[in-house]
């Protein structure tokens, strides 16, 4: 009976040693499983990709109000609102605006099974476009904001526009699809010309850019 508490102790021991910050099982369960776009943020299976500095940037900012603007599949949504579970964060929010527009498809986290749905039923849905919702925005002080909705640049440039006045002082945005090549990588440069702090991750997925809110070059 000792000898087999021992191995049970030793076992739970070598379990605690090999645990380690990252659960690849939770990440494939939860977070990429379904994700047929989680590619172009560079995440697969146990791999987050930049889904690790989505969460990471809600979970150092300690982010309240997070939003999504456009979402095929709720990989982003269920990686923001993870952040938040993690922290207990009290009052917090993911609010995924989307139009459903159909324009790359519909996304698939509208359907019933879809792990958006049944596990994270605390992601706030608005099923508008990102236009239409600015009417439900006007309360709200964003901490965190993840652009990939119309993915062109007109569209992703007007969104940046139209959601700024609603972003917290000390917010951060992302912005999908800045590669070079991609549908977004020339409104890097327009929101530089304005005097934003941007970082450039072009070579991540399809490109993530991420720019400070609360700092502006006069
Ligand atoms: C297909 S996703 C882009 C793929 C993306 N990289 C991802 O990770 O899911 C674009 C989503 O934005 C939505 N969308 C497109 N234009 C929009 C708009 N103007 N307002 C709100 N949602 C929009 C579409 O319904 C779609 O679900």
């Amino acid at each position: 009976m000792k000898a087999m508490i021992k191995a049970i102790l030793f076992l739970f021991m070598c379990l605690r040693v090999q645990a380690g910050l990252v659960d690849p099982t939770y990440i494939r369960e939860f977070l990429t499983k379904q994700g047929c776009w989680a590619g172009m943020h560079g995440a697969r299976e146990e791999n987050l990709g930049a889904g690790m500095l989505y969460y990471g940037m809600v979970y150092a900012m300690r982010a309240k109000t997070c939003v999504c603007l456009g979402s095929g599949d709720g990989f982003v949504p269920r990686v923001l609102r993870q952040a938040q579970r993690d922290l207990a964060l009290e009052n917090s929010r993911t609010i995924l605006i989307d139009g459903n527009t159909g324009r790359c498809g519909r996304p698939q986290w509208l359907l019933e099974n879809s792990i958006l749905k049944k596990e994270f039923p605390d992601i706030e849905i608005i099923e508008k476009t990102t236009h239409e919702a600015l009417e439900d925005v006007k309360e709200w002080k964003i901490d965190y904001l993840h652009i990939d909705a119309d993915r062109t640049v007109k569209g992703a440039l007007q969104d940046f526009f139209d959601y700024l006045p609603y972003m917290a002082e000390n917010g951060v945005i992302s912005l999908h699809d800045t590669a070079p090549n991609a549908p977004c990588g020339p409104v890097v440069a327009k929101i530089r010309e304005l005097g934003y702090s941007v970082i450039n991750l072009s070579h991540l997925g399809t490109g993530l850019a991420l720019i400070e809110v609360g700092y502006k070059q006069p």
